[in-house]
């Protein structure tokens, strides 16, 4: 049996039926983590869950992850990262098919649905080698219409240099308001897990059945599971102890699953990109 628990709609309904009448198992596609409720989860009770959020983290305060902004069109889609007073970094699939004009940032609160500021956009520079197929360079800029001024709700984050790597078991942290379950639920408030790096050739095994891990791929998360970003949570920001944004939240098989660790886009890879497009 084989149900997918973390999918766009489509493929979610047909795995689902796929899964209830013993048929195989669909290739397996990397599974996004966008902000993509799923009618299913309140039509079909037996239906796995969406976690929705950040897995097995805690609350903290926009002023601890004060370069955290969200994604919105009508709600909530995605995060991102201020890198300055006038860019973001984000996944490309939260920004893939979207105009500037459609898009809006919450920023300076730790709730994002309310309070700081709702801001325009001026431009979008998406990667031009963006695969939506196996979520390859998965990187976004976004240009604010205004540029903004930092305070202590915020603040830019630290980039890697250029083909800077981490250490196997480095702590990170993943902030993110992922995607309410609760309908009745307006107050959001803004959520971080710490998870460790995981080795690029262990990681790049697990998902070997999803075509595996590029280059421009990192992989954190504890192999035994339970903690971890999750739909929602997506182009929002890793960062390691010494405060540099190591991942862009990508995509993953289910949230938080044993074995499968999250995978982000690696900054680093895209160093002379960002310069290249936003001059940070
Ligand atoms: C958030 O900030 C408020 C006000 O400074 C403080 O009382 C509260 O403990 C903080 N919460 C967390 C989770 O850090
Ligand atoms: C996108 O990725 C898929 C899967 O790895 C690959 O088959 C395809 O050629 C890629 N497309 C482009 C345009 O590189």
């Amino acid at each position: 049996m084989c149900i997918l628990r973390h999918i766009f709609l489509i493929l979610q309904l047909t795995s689902y039926f796929y899964g209830i009448f013993g048929g195989v198992c669909l290739i397996p596609s990397p599974v996004k983590r966008q902000s993509t409720r799923s009618i299913l989860d309140h039509f079909i009770p037996m239906h796995p869950r969406l976690d929705g959020r950040i897995v097995g983290g805690h609350r903290i305060n926009i002023t601890d992850a004060p370069h955290q902004v969200s994604l919105q069109t009508s709600s909530h889609i995605c995060g991102g990262s201020l890198i300055s007073e006038e860019w973001i970094l984000t996944a490309a699939h939260c920004t893939y098919g979207k105009t500037a004009d459609r898009l809006r940032i919450r920023l300076g609160t730790s709730e994002f649905a309310r309070n700081g500021e709702l801001l325009r956009i001026q431009k979008i520079v998406q990667h031009e080698k963006f695969n939506f197929t196996n979520v390859d360079y998965d990187y976004s800029l976004l240009q604010l219409k205004h540029p903004i001024k930092f305070d202590e709700s915020k603040k830019a984050i630290k980039l890697p240099e250029k083909e800077e790597t981490f250490n196997d078991g480095e702590t990170c942290h993943v902030s993110g308001w992922g995607n309410t379950q609760n309908l009745l639920e307006s107050r959001e408030w803004l959520r971080e897990v710490e998870v460790p790096l995981v080795n690029q050739m262990l990681c790049n095994e697990k998902y070997e059945k999803y075509g595996g891990i590029t280059e421009r791929m990192i992989c954190a998360g504890f192999l035994e599971g339970g903690k971890d970003a999750c739909q929602g949570d997506s182009g929002g920001p890793m960062v390691n102890d010494a405060g540099v944004l190591v991942g862009v939240v990508s995509w993953g098989y289910g949230c938080a699953k044993p074995d499968y660790p999250g995978v982000y886009s690696r900054v680093s890879y895209a160093r002379d990109w960002i310069k290249e497009h936003s001059g940070v």
